[in-house]
């Protein structure tokens, strides 16, 4: 079965073919980030407007590199939530328009399970039950799979998520939208013994997370050193470096307190923040002594992508799922309101 993934829900478009037989066809992503950097975020109208102008095209062109034509496609994914409605609503009509015209099933994906999935489309996928680190923009949960299409939620961050918080905190370094992957970019040539911020609700029962409080750590270490020391740049990098490290060491310490208390042998990462290099390599060394084994899917994957989309659609179209003729994009839509997949 060959599945079209059409990813819309913020700012980049994503497109992908996957088959079922042969795997990844082709994928191509469109990131909007020049849009928005001279605003310092997501303009959601903007988001819309170019969703309406690029969707198409990278369609054309995934198929075209896939050596596809219409006819071979079997069913239609797109991200029907949670994101922007504006942006959702784009890649949902016409993900449904598609499905109708070609006479195939359409089927609206959740975006997190589209990211929970993305390991999948590696060489050596997960065997379930796993414990899911799924870290991004807008989400920071920790949650339980014992199959796929069953996700249980341990914890989750009760305040910023896990990428908004490096987006702020790198904001406040100076640093352009989407700050990121900068940020950890300047955090290598920080000095980790210069400063040391807090570990978020680390020292309480529970998985749940907390990181709104580390932008205070970085403003203060900020005010702090203003007078005191005159190699700014030293500075952040050195700022970066302890923000990094307290995020990074909070997400370890709560990841190896859900491996223990369930007792699954097993951890994935996914969600753009599981790109960080420090996360992947701390999280490694913790897995070690406790026996377990970490996967995550490769750098282009853990960030907004059609693949993850037309994986995700294809296990649920396999499963029998599929979305009637009308489109109902979901803004908001937890996790848990999945249904099993059989
Ligand atoms: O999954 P994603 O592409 O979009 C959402 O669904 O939110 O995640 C984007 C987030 C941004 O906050 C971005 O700054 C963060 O992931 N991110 C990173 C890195 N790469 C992307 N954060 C830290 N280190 C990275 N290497
Ligand atoms: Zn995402």
């Amino acid at each position: 079965m060959r599945v079209l993934g059409i990813e819309t829900s913020c700012d980049e478009t994503g497109v992908a073919v996957y088959d079922s037989e042969r795997g990844l066809c082709a994928h191509a992503v469109y990131s909007q980030t020049e849009i928005h950097a001279v605003y310092g975020g997501v303009v959601p109208e903007l988001a819309s407007r170019d969703h309406v102008r690029k969707t198409l095209p990278l369609i054309r062109q995934t198929l075209t590199e896939a050596e596809l034509s219409p006819e071979q496609i079997d069913g239609v994914a797109y991200t029907a939530g949670p994101g922007l409605i504006g942006a959702l609503l784009v890649g949902a009509a016409l993900g449904r328009a598609l499905a109708w015209a070609w006479e195939v099933p359409a089927i609206g994906v959740h975006h997190l399970e589209g990211h929970l999935l993305a390991p999948f489309l590696e060489d050596k996928p997960p065997p379930c039950p796993f414990i899911a680190l799924l870290v991004s923009g807008g989400h920071s949960q920790i949650i339980h799979v014992p199959e796929v299409g069953i996700y249980q939620l341990l914890g989750e961050s009760v305040d910023d998520a896990a990428g908004e918080a490096f987006d702020k905190t790198a904001k406040l370094l100076g640093l352009p939208y989407p700050g990121g992957p900068q940020l950890a970019r300047l955090a290598e040539r920080g000095d980790p013994t210069r400063y040391r911020f807090p570990r978020p609700m680390t020292d309480r029962p529970g998985l749940n997370l907390s990181f709104s409080g580390l932008k205070t750590y970085t403003l203060n270490a900020l005010q702090q050193t203003l007078g005191e020391r005159d190699d700014t740049e030293q500075v952040h990098a050195d700022i970066a470096r302890a923000f990094e490290e307290a995020v990074v060491d909070t997400l370890v310490i709560k990841c190896r307190r859900a491996l223990e208390s369930t007792g699954v042998p097993r951890l994935i990462l996914a969600g753009g923040v599981s790109a960080n290099r420090r996360l992947r390599e701390r999280m490694a060394a913790a897995m070690q002594p406790l026996g377990a084994e970490l996967y995550y899917p490769r750098a282009e994957f853990c960030t907004d992508n059609g693949a993850m989309i037309a994986y995700a659609g294809w296990r649920r179209l396999a499963a029998g799922h599929q979305q009637p003729l009308a489109i109902t994009p979901r803004p908001r839509w937890p996790l848990t309101d999945l249904v099993p997949l059989a």
